[in-house]
Parts: structure tokens; C-alpha cells; sequence
């Protein structure tokens, strides 16, 4: 096999074997530019440098616009960086690296919810039983016992959130990447998925990349907040949060936690004004 540092710009390399213990994923001088037809190239990302260790929560956050989605998407390899790369450390070969969630219910509506979560699983190929087990505990966690062969039609929007929830953790992965995932939901009920998200990576050990507008969410959930700049995106700032775990919503009432959100926001007002204003 090629070593890691021979690697091409761009490439996504699932297996370095020579990077630093505690990255995770790391993401180096990376550049992406759209190059839509007939029009200007747009430069979403420039000289993006960001690491996550093993077990860390980090949040982005930053401007609509900046290029969260569009980092996240190249984390998952669905996107190839134009310049740089990203690499992801591989612990556990048995299981998938990254699993991804949307903001929008991305699950099939003609699948039950039960088949909707064992998708991964089948494609996988887990042994049946073993696949039927797993795909019920995890239905259990996310509270979705009983609904196992009811179709999406027919759940709420949290609900399908939680499908999507379930798709993701069931499979087991070492990376879970999300894009905004609560932000269709109402506000009671996020902060219920805010909750069990927090207790599950506890229990359960993800290395998570998270995107959010909500800085309290940012706040309550991560490790550490990368706070992007207006496009083209880059790291404008890496922000310890400094609460330990186990971490309860009563946290939100802590006067630091209430004067971090106002830091968070005073740093990041200047960059949502910039886009607001129309600069690009
Ligand atoms: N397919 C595309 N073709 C051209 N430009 C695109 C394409 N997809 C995204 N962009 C542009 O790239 C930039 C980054 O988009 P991206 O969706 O990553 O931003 P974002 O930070 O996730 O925004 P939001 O906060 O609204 O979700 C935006 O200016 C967007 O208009
Ligand atoms: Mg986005």
C-alpha cells in the first residue's frame, strides 16, 4: 500500500498509519471550490486546517453559507478536496468509519422504520440475527419501540430525526458526522434529541463532527467549537469549552456557560453582519 504522506492532494486515505495517536480526523490546507457550469468558480473553502482526537466532540459553526456542509460532506468522502486533504484513522476495522446524518430526514419513505435503520447493516453484511438485534436496541434507545413497521409517512419529524439517529449509531461507527440534524425539529424536542445524543457519544465513545447555528447547542454538546469565517470559509477560531462530562441541561443555567454563549456570538456577529451586508 502507497504510504499516507505519497498520498496525491485529495485523496481521501482511510488507512494512514503514521499520523499522531489522539487525531482522529484531520483535515490539511484543504480548498474546495465549486465549479458550476457557465458560471463563476465559487471558493467554499480555503486553507482549512482542523483536527479532531479521538472521542472529541467538536461543533462548527459559522455564517450560512461558509462552508460547513461543504466540509462535512469532504470529511465523508463525498466530496473530493480541489487542494489539500482530510484523513481519517481507522481503529476498528470491523466496523464503518464515518456514518453521517442530515438536517433533512434523509431515510426512505417506501422502507418501515425498521428497514430504514438496518440498511447499513444489510449493505454491511451482518449476520441477520445479529443485524435484527441490534437494529431493535437501538429502535429501544432512541425511543422508537413499537414503531418498528410503521412507515416514515406517518411519523413526526422528530421521529424521523430519530430514525436517522438510529441508522447512524446502529452501524456502529467510529466517526459520526452531522450536519445540522436537529434544526427541523421544535425547540422542546431538541433539546430532548440534544439530551440523548449527549448520554449516547458518552456512553458509546464517537469522535463527532457537529454543525449547528445554535450556539447554545454548540455549547452544551462539544469539546470544542471551530468557529468559521464568512465564505470562502476557513477556521477563524478553535474554542475550548470548558465543561467536563457527564453534562446535564441545568448547565445552560451556569453564568459561564451564559457568558460563553455571549463571547460566541460577539465573535461571530461580525462574520453573519459581513453576509447579511451581502459582501461575498
Ligand atoms: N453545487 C454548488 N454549486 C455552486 N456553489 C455551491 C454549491 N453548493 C454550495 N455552494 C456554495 O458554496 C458555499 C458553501 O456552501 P455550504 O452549503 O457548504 O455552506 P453552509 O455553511 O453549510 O451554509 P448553511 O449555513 O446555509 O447550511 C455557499 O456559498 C454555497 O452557495
Ligand atoms: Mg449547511
Amino acid at each position: 500500500m502507497k504510504a499516507a504522506s505519497d498520498s496525491p492532494p485529495g485523496q481521501l486515505d482511510l488507512h494512514p498509519g503514521h499520523e499522531r495517536a489522539e487525531a482522529k480526523i484531520r483535515v490539511e490546507g484543504l480548498e474546495y471550490r465549486y465549479r458550476p457550469r457557465g458560471r463563476d468558480d465559487v471558493v467554499a473553502l480555503h486553507d482549512v486546517d482542523l483536527e479532531v482526537r479521538r472521542g472529541e466532540f467538536v461543533s462548527v459553526v459559522g455564517p450560512s453559507g461558509c462552508g460547513k456542509s461543504t466540509l462535512l460532506r469532504v470529511i465523508a468522502g463525498l466530496q473530493k478536496p480541489t487542494e489539500g486533504r482530510v484523513r481519517l484513522r481507522r481503529e476498528e476495522p470491523a466496523s464503518p468509519l464515518v456514518a453521517p446524518v442530515f438536517q433533512e430526514y434523509s431515510i426512505f419513505p417506501w422502507r418501515t422504520v425498521e428497514a430504514n435503520v438496518r440498511l447499513g447493516l444489510d449493505a454491511a453484511g451482518i449476520d441477520r440475527r445479529e443485524a435484527t438485534r441490534r437494529v431493535h436496541r437501538w429502535l429501544d434507545r432512541v425511543g422508537l419501540s413499537g414503531y418498528e413497521k410503521a412507515y416514515p409517512g406517518n411519523l413526526s419529524g422528530g421521529m424521523k430525526q430519530r430514525v436517522a439517529l438510529a441508522r447512524a449509531f446502529v452501524v456502529e461507527p467510529e466517526i459520526l458526522l452531522m450536519d445540522e440534524p436537529f434544526a427541523a425539529l421544535d425547540a422542546q424536542l431538541r433539546k430532548v434529541l440534544q439530551e440523548e445524543l449527549l448520554a449516547i457519544v458518552r456512553e458509546h465513545q464517537h469522535t463527532v463532527f457537529f454543525v449547528t447555528h445554535n450556539l447554545d447547542e454548540a455549547l452544551l454538546l462539544s469539546d470544542r467549537i471551530a468557529l468559521m469565517s464568512a465564505r470562502p470559509g476557513r477556521i477563524r477560531e478553535l474554542i475550548d469549552v470548558p465543561f467536563g462530562h457527564p453534562r446535564q441541561p441545568e448547565l445552560r443555567q451556569d453564568p459561564e456557560f451564559v457568558r460563553m454563549e455571549e463571547v460566541l456570538w460577539s465573535k461571530l456577529r461580525g462574520e453573519v453582519q459581513q453576509v447579511a451586508g451581502g459582501a461575498s
